[in-house]
C-alpha cells in the first residue's frame, strides 16, 4: 500500500506517520508537506533514513507537483492534515487559509480524479460544527449536526469538506472525512493551548488565557486520532462522515490549573487577557458512529495523556525551544506583546 500522507511535519500528521509505519511495516508513506512555520523537519528526523519512508517539500496547492508525484508513487491512499491550522492566526490572516485548506484540497482531489485513488481521506475537524452552549450539557456534535462556523479557519475547513462531499456524489471520489476534537500529544506547535501553558510555566512567563477560562474544549490523546484515522481508511464506508472525540471535555482554566500543579508552579502567573473575537464557546463530540461501525474507543485517559504530554515537553525541550526561538517569536511578540494581549 502506498499512502501519501500530507501535512506529515507537523503535529498530528507526523504522530500518524509513526504509528503507520510501526503498525504496517510493509506500507509506503510519502509525506508531502511544504514545511510552513508549523512543519518541522527534525520531528521526522528519526524515520528520515527508513527505507518505506520519502519526504517532499511541496505545498498541496502545486499542481504541477502534486500531479508529478502522482506519476512517481501510484498512490492508493491520500492522507490530507495539510492546513493552515491555528485559529487565531486566520484572524489576523485569512487568505492563506483559503488556499491552503479550499484550493489545496481541491488540488490533491482533481489529483486523485486524474490517476485514480483507493480512498481520499480528508481530516477535519468539530469546529465546522460551530459551538454549543455552556448550559446545555446534554447536546452533542453529531454527523448530521448542521456546519455553522465562527471563524476564518473553521469556515475553511467546512468550505473543504463541502467540496469534498460534491467530489465523492458529482466525480464519484471514493472519499471519506473525519471531524476529530482538540488533540493535545507529543510534538503539538507550542502556539497551541496545552504546549504553550507549559512552555510559558516552565519559564515563569504569564499564562494568558483568553475571557474568563471558561471555553470548553473536548480533549483526545492524539495517539486515539491516528488510530481512528486508520480504522478509517480501512474499513469506513465510503461518502461518510465520521465524528471522533473522546467525551473529555474540560474548561480551559481547569487544563491551565491542572499544568500549573504538574510544574510546581503558581497559579498567580494565570493571566486574564482580551478574549478571542468570535470566541466559540463548548464543542463536544457525540462519538457514536466511529464506535458503533468501526470499533473505535479513546484509549488514552485525560489524567495519563496530560502527564505524559507534560513529561515529553520535559524531555524534549530541544524540540520546542528552537521552535519559540524562531520566527514563532515574532508571532508572539505581535499577538501578546505589541497587541496587547500581555500589556
Ligand atoms: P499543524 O499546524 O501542526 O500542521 C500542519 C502541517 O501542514 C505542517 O507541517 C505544515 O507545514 C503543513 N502545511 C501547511 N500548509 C501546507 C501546504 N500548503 N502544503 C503542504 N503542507 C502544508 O496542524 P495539526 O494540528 O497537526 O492539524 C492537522 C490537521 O488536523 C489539520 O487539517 C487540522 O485542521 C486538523 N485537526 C486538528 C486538530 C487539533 O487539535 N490540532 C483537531 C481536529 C482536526
Ligand atoms: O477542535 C479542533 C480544533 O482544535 C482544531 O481544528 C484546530 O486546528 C486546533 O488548533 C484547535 O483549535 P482551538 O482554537 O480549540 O485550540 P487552541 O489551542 O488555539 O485553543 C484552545 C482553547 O484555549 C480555546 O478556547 C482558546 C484558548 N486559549 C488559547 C490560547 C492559544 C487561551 O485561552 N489562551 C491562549 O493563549
Amino acid at each position: 500500500m502506498n499512502i501519501i500522507v500530507t501535512g506529515g511535519a507537523g503535529f498530528i500528521g507526523s504522530n500518524f506517520i509513526f504509528h503507520m509505519l510501526k503498525k504496517y511495516p510493509d506500507y509506503r508513506i510519502i509525506c508531502l508537506d511544504c514545511l510552513t512555520y508549523a512543519g518541522n523537519l527534525s520531528t521526522l528526523r528519526p524515520i528520515m533514513d527508513n527505507p518505506n519512508f520519502r519526504f517532499v517539500k511541496e505545498s498541496i496547492t502545486n499542481r504541477t507537483t502534486v500531479y508529478k508525484l502522482f506519476e512517481e508513487e501510484h498512490p492508493d491512499i491520500i492522507v490530507n492534515f495539510a492546513a493552515e491550522s491555528h485559529v487565531d492566526r486566520s484572524i489576523e490572516n485569512p487568505q492563506v487559509f483559503l488556499e491552503t485548506n479550499i484550493i489545496g484540497t481541491s488540488v490533491l482531489m482533481d489529483a486523485c480524479r486524474k490517476y485514480g485513488i483507493k480512498r481520499y481521506h480528508q481530516v477535519s475537524t468539530d469546529e465546522v460544527y460551530g459551538d454549543l452552549p455552556l448550559d446545555r450539557p446534554d447536546l452533542f456534535f453529531t454527523e448530521d449536526t448542521p456546519i455553522h462556523t465562527s471563524s476564518p479557519y473553521s469556515s475553511s475547513k467546512a468550505s473543504a469538506d463541502l467540496l469534498v462531499q460534491a467530489y465523492n456524489r458529482t466525480y464519484g471520489l471514493p472519499t471519506t472525512i473525519s471531524r476529530c476534537s482538540n488533540n493535545y500529544g507529543p510534538y503539538h506547535f507550542p502556539e497551541k493551548l496545552i504546549p504553550l501553558m507549559i512552555a510559558n510555566a516552565l519559564a515563569d512567563k504569564p499564562l494568558p488565557v483568553y475571557g474568563e477560562g471558561l471555553n470548553v474544549r473536548d480533549w483526545l490523546y492524539v495517539e486515539d486520532h491516528c488510530k481512528a484515522i486508520d480504522l478509517i481508511i480501512h474499513n469506513g464506508r465510503v461518502g461518510e462522515v465520521y465524528n471522533v472525540g473522546g467525551h473529555n471535555e474540560m474548561k480551559n482554566i481547569d487544563i491551565v490549573k491542572i499544568i500549573c500543579k504538574a510544574l510546581g508552579k503558581p497559579e498567580s502567573l494565570i493571566t486574564y487577557v482580551a478574549d478571542r473575537k468570535g470566541h466559540d464557546m463548548r464543542y463536544a463530540i457525540d462519538p457514536t458512529k466511529i464506535h458503533a461501525e468501526l470499533g473505535w474507543l479513546p484509549e488514552t485517559k485525560f489524567e495519563d495523556g496530560i502527564q505524559k504530554t507534560i513529561q515529553w515537553y520535559l524531555d524534549n525541550k530541544d524540540w520546542w525551544e528552537t521552535i519559540i526561538s524562531g520566527e514563532y517569536q515574532n508571532y508572539y511578540e505581535k499577538m501578546y506583546n505589541t497587541e496587547g494581549l500581555l500589556k
